[in-house]
């Protein structure tokens, strides 16, 4: 059925105090991810860049599940039959957005509140952090349904998983829990549903007490020298901590030094300085 503009916004936004809450909002669909969601996801992208109101993006999803992947009758039955073009052209639409996920200016934390399947790994990994419910069920199901991991969710998988535990999932299209995520490193914690967004609460506040010029730029750094040979890091990350300097107009480092150095205020290794 073609959705009318009486559609439900597929993505809502909602901000407290720093944090923009970003909620996959197709409940009816498990949150499965349809052109609709895809396009305006990017829109939402461009949007919280440039709004003051995010300090970190938390992405979410209506009720029961996190996403239930790529929307199966939207870009897989109805471009069947629609010739090589067409399925190019929504290919390249589909993801988008997790390329840009992945270098958000912001922090991004995936609160992961339930189901998560297939496609839904790629921006789940592009989530600079991510905490799951116990209760959240994972699964790499593609294979149950006759194709194999696109999307890039392979490369997503083999980014945080080891070879073995890759394998067996991409292999099987076994679920598992949000214990076994944590476990395997596909999440950095797991913790009772009731207990979620709690815990993401306190990670945002931690976060938000950051130099978010400087967190911008270490998890870039993170994410882009690991796959250079060393002496190219190296330089990648000096240049990066120049460009700190520069960017930083509120001379970040100079008032951490000072704060520890001469007020003895803090202690850098037991906490942020205060901006
Ligand atoms: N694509 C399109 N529609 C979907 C998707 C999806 N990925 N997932 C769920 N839906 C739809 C169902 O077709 C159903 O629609 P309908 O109400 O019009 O019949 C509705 O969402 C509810 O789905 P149910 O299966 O009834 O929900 P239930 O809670 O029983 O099960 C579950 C949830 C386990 C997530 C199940 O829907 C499911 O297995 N979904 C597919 C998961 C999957 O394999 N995703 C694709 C991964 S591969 C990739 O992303 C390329």
């Amino acid at each position: 059925m073609t959705e009318t503009n009486t559609t439900p916004d597929p993505v809502l936004v909602e901000f407290d105090n720093g944090i923009a809450f970003v909620t996959l909002n197709r409940p009816e669909k498990r949150n499965a991810m349809n052109p609709k969601l895809n396009m305006r996801m990017l829109e939402v992208l461009d949007e919280l860049e440039a709004d003051d109101r995010c300090g970190v993006l938390v992405l979410r999803g209506a009720g029961q599940s996190w996403s239930a992947g790529m929307d199966l009758k939207e870009y897989f039955r109805e471009n069947d039959g629609k010739g090589r073009a067409a399925v190019l052209k929504s290919r390249r639409q589909s993801g988008g957005w997790w390329n840009r996920l992945m270098y958000f200016e912001k922090p991004t934390i995936a609160m992961v509140n339930g189901w998560c399947f297939g496609g839904a790994f790629t921006p789940l990994v592009s989530c600079d952090l991510a905490i799951a419910a116990d209760e959240a069920t994972f699964g790499l199901s593609e294979i149950n349904w006759g194709i194999l991991p696109g999307g890039n969710v392979t490369r997503a998988v083999a980014e945080v998983m080891n070879h073995r535990d890759s394998l067996y999932y991409i292999m099987t299209g076994e679920t598992f829990g949000g214990q076994k995520a944590r476990e395997m490193g596909l999440v950095n914690e797991s913790v009772p549903l009731v207990d979620l967004e709690t815990r993401v609460r306190a990670l945002c506040a931690s976060l938000l007490e950051k130099n978010p010029t400087v967190l911008k730029a270490a998890k870039d750094t993170f994410k882009r020298v690991r796959n250079m040979p060393w002496e190219q890091a190296d330089d990648y990350i000096y240049a990066k901590l120049e460009q700190m300097l520069f960017l930083d107009k509120s001379n970040g480092r100079a008032e951490g030094l000072k704060q520890f150095l001469d007020d003895k205020t803090y202690r850098p290794g037991l906490g942020a300085y205060k901006r």
